[in-house]
């Protein structure tokens, strides 16, 4: 497992736009998976700069979201749907029709997820995920004591994770929905390239269980240790639990990366 320790969150998100950025330049109808909250917000602002001023081409790349609230409509302004358009997909090239996010309002949820999981296979897989974090180890909503061979499919979310996204209900913290649509453990590990971000000193217990804690399924990311393709980019504060590497650390501008 790869990681790279930047100096802040400016740089954290820049260093995310990069690697994002070369998949794109590789591959213009590469398949990638996209989280929301709050910790991508900057690497978005960066790939909307990268497109208005470098013209980095999203007209061909495919994007499906990680997970969605169940009973949300997508024009509500706190679904992922929303968050999707208002932070990224309104400001670069991408083709509608490339867009996917499973909807909050399918009648059967159970059938969307499955309809999901098949169109990613129908894109070809995805060649890079791109991933928070919960305070608990989640990824996409895939909570503690999911197995690591489940696919997208309707999920509840844990207490902590309501708790968390409060925040982003602020006329009525109480409206967080209680269940959400999610890509799967095995969903994500079967891309071909991982990278997970992750800020702040609240994250630096579960990213130091990503790196160096057993592989349990009560701690969804540490399954991540047995992807061949995973990078984490941390900022120092989300770093501050981590033991130094006893392969050393490659230094750079503002940046160190570390392999374990
Ligand atoms: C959201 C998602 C979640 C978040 C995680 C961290 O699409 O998949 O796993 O990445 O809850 O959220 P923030 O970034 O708000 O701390």
């Amino acid at each position: 497992m790869k990681v790279i320790v930047a100096d802040d969150y400016g740089m954290m998100s820049k260093e995310a736009a990069e690697i994002v950025a070369a998949e794109i330049r590789k591959k213009p109808d590469c398949v990638l998976a996209l989280p929301t909250g709050g910790t991508p917000l900057g690497l978005y602002a960066e790939l909307v700069r990268m497109h208005k001023e470098e013209g980095l081409d999203f007209s061909c790349v495919f994007a499906f979201n990680l997970d969605e609230y169940i009973g949300l409509p997508e024009d509500h302004e706190s679904s992922y749907n929303f968050y999707m358009h208002d932070r990224l997909f309104n400001h670069v090239n991408i083709s509608r029709d490339r867009i996917r996010i499973p909807c909050g309002l399918a009648e059967d949820p159970e059938e969307e997820a499955a309809a999901y999981e098949w169109a990613i296979k129908r894109a070809g897989g995805i060649d890079l995920a791109v991933l928070g974090i919960g305070r608990n180890g989640h990824i996409g909503f895939n909570e503690p004591r999911t197995e690591f061979g489940s696919l997208t499919r309707p999920i509840y979310l844990a207490k902590r994770t309501i708790e968390a996204n409060a925040r982003f209900f602020q006329e009525n913290p109480d409206a967080v929905p209680r269940r959400a649509i999610s890509m799967g453990i095995r969903t994500i590990m079967n891309s071909r390239k991982i990278i997970l971000l992750a800020s702040g000193v609240e994250k630096s217990h579960a990213v130091n269980q990503t790196v160096h804690g057993p592989v349990t399924e009560m701690v969804p990311s540490s399954v991540l240790q047995l992807h061949p393709d995973c990078t984490l980019i941390l900022d120092k504060d989300a770093a501050s639990e981590l033991e130094p590497s006893p392969n050393g650390f490659i230094p750079g501008p503002g940046i160190k990366t570390m392999v374990y």
